[in-house]
């Protein structure tokens, strides 16, 4: 480069003629002074100056190049399996490194270092390679980025969903018909029936294997249709649950432990049944140790995919799995709920003494999987995507009700054919600027298309995160605690073999 420069001095030196050069570089200075007398913009000093500019420049370029580099850290992040992974903000350099394969509690680490990565959306159809299996990659596409949602063809082959099915169906399904709910009650589902121990400890008994273990009623807690069974119970049965020296309760001990009396389906006000919000069945699968193996590399491939610390996930709600049938739908909602000061967060309830505020589910991200592909209609649409404003009000407008999935489906900003084995990935949650969950995402308002032709399966993954993060690390604290004390007796606890579907439920 320099060379050139030399070569073009000496060029324009020899288009100026007549000057008498004197040999650089000792002449440098005399000769910049007699430019400026002479103002000529052919001389040697004024490319000096030039290439003075010209080197600072670079100088510039390569120092900001420097720096964007160390301040986004390697731009390529190594997953679990030390494979190359999508590319992640890392705002919490003290977090702890997700590790599918542990099952201990990381709480300390996890309230010192306080963050939530985020997956970086580029831009709208931006794709992007992840790592989620040692033997293949998978594409993660960008669809939106108000709300951040992305959709990866193949998370799960298609047996994988034929075995999340089947277990579904074993568990059996409850009818899901919520009624439309004051802003606050978003979502607590109205109790069907008013069930019996018996039913109870079945709800209760995630793995089926007529034992309950600390697990399962923990997990249970932070279920959505855990309503039938409010914090006062959950602690009773806990309590009785620690009491027993075996560490698990027969229905036989369940019956002792459980007061009828308390149940919670007589204690809540009714709500008037007037409009149903969704119609659809539904159960829940528990991912923890003992479950079947694709329940928990789904988990897995979770964490790998989103890097958000692995207790966080653990201590999240079980997979709920939706049945949509021939006109089954759900209307158009957000998945988690605005911080406010007057609800708590259900998943965290039994960390506070905060019974008396309103429950809300708490959600920092949503995964959607599609079990099946469908022959017409079950689209999942997100009506305001990417919209340039959002509105509330805007929502329902000249008759037109944009929540109103039966319909206005048509009229969505995005819309998701199933296809079996697609997964779809959002946030429900904007950041905090500090590294935490903040504001909902309005534009996460999403619901689900009538069904026209076939069967459709999805289910759904989300990972519970309290805006308070107090709350959270008090919650996550407690169970830990909980978790310590069950340990002496672990050896009573044999996860279950993996080789017969029909025990590992
Ligand atoms: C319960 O509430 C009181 C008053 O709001 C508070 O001082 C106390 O720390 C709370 N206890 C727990 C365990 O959160
Ligand atoms: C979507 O954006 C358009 C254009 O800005 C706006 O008129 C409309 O109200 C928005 N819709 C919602 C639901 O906010």
């Amino acid at each position: 480069m320099e060379d050139s420069l030399e070569d073009l001095l000496e060029q324009h030196g020899g288009d100026c003629g007549d000057e008498d050069q004197p040999s650089a570089p000792e002449a440098k200075f005399r000769s910049s002074r007699m430019n400026i007398q002479r103002s000529s913009v052919c001389s040697r000093a004024y490319f000096v100056v030039v290439m003075v500019f010209f080197h600072v420049y670079i100088l510039n370029v390569i120092g900001l190049l420097l720096y964007v580099h160390y301040n986004n850290g390697p731009g390529e992040l190594v997953s679990g399996d030390g494979a190359p992974s999508a590319s992640v903000s890392d705002r919490g350099a003290a977090l702890s490194h997700p590790d599918p394969a542990a099952s201990d509690l990381h709480v300390e680490d996890y309230s010192q270092g306080l963050g939530l990565p985020r997956i970086e959306g580029i831009r709208v159809g931006h794709v992007q390679q992840v790592s989620l299996l040692p033997d293949r990659t998978h594409e993660m596409r960008t669809m939106s980025l108000k709300p951040l949602l992305f959709e990866i063809p193949g998370f799960l082959s298609e047996e994988e969903c034929r075995v999340v099915v089947q277990l579904a169906q074993l568990k059996g399904l409850m009818e899901s018909q919520t009624t439309t709910p004051s802003k606050e009650q978003e979502e607590s589902n109205q109790p069907l029936l008013s069930l019996s121990t018996d039913e109870v400890f079945s709800l209760l008994d995630l793995n089926q294997d007529g034992l309950l273990q600390h697990e399962e009623i923990v997990s249970h807690s932070r279920s959505q249709d855990g309503t039938w069974l409010n914090p006062d119970n959950l602690r009773q049965i806990l309590t009785g649950l620690e009491a027993c020296p075996t560490g698990t309760l027969t229905l036989e001990d369940f019956r002792h432990v459980y007061d009828v009396s308390q149940r919670p389906g007589q204690q809540q006000s009714v709500k008037p049944r007037s409009q149903f919000k969704q119609r659809n069945k539904n159960t829940w699968l528990y991912q923890g140790p003992g479950s079947h193996h694709v329940l928990q590399s789904l988990r897995n491939r979770l964490i790998s995919l989103t890097r958000l610390p692995s207790t966080l996930v653990e201590l999240s709600e079980p997979l709920q799995v939706i049945r949509y049938e021939n006109g089954d739908f759900s209307n158009a909602h957000h998945d988690s709920s605005p911080p406010q000061s007057e609800t708590t967060c259900t998943h965290t309830r039994m960390a506070g003494n905060k019974s008396a505020l309103t429950e809300v589910s708490c959600r920092y991200l949503t995964m959607l999987f599609y079990l099946s592909s469908v022959e017409e209609g079950g689209e999942t649409t997100f009506p305001v995507a990417d919209n340039r404003t959002y509105e509330e009000q805007a929502l329902v407008q000249d008759g037109v009700d944009l929540t109103d999935t039966k319909e206005t489906c048509g009229r969505g900003n995005i819309r998701m054919k199933p296809s079996v084995g697609t997964a779809l990935l959002w946030y429900n949650h904007l950041s905090d600027g500090r590294g935490w969950m903040g504001e909902l995402d309005e534009y996460s308002l999403h619901g689900e298309c009538p069904v026209r032709r076939g069967v459709k399966w999805t289910a759904n993954s989300w990972v519970n995160v309290d805006p308070d993060h107090q709350q959270q690390a008090r919650y996550q604290r407690l169970v830990a605690k909980r978790q310590r004390a069950k340990s002496g007796m672990e050896e009573h606890y044999q996860p279950l073999s993996h080789s017969d579907l029909h025990q590992d439920l």
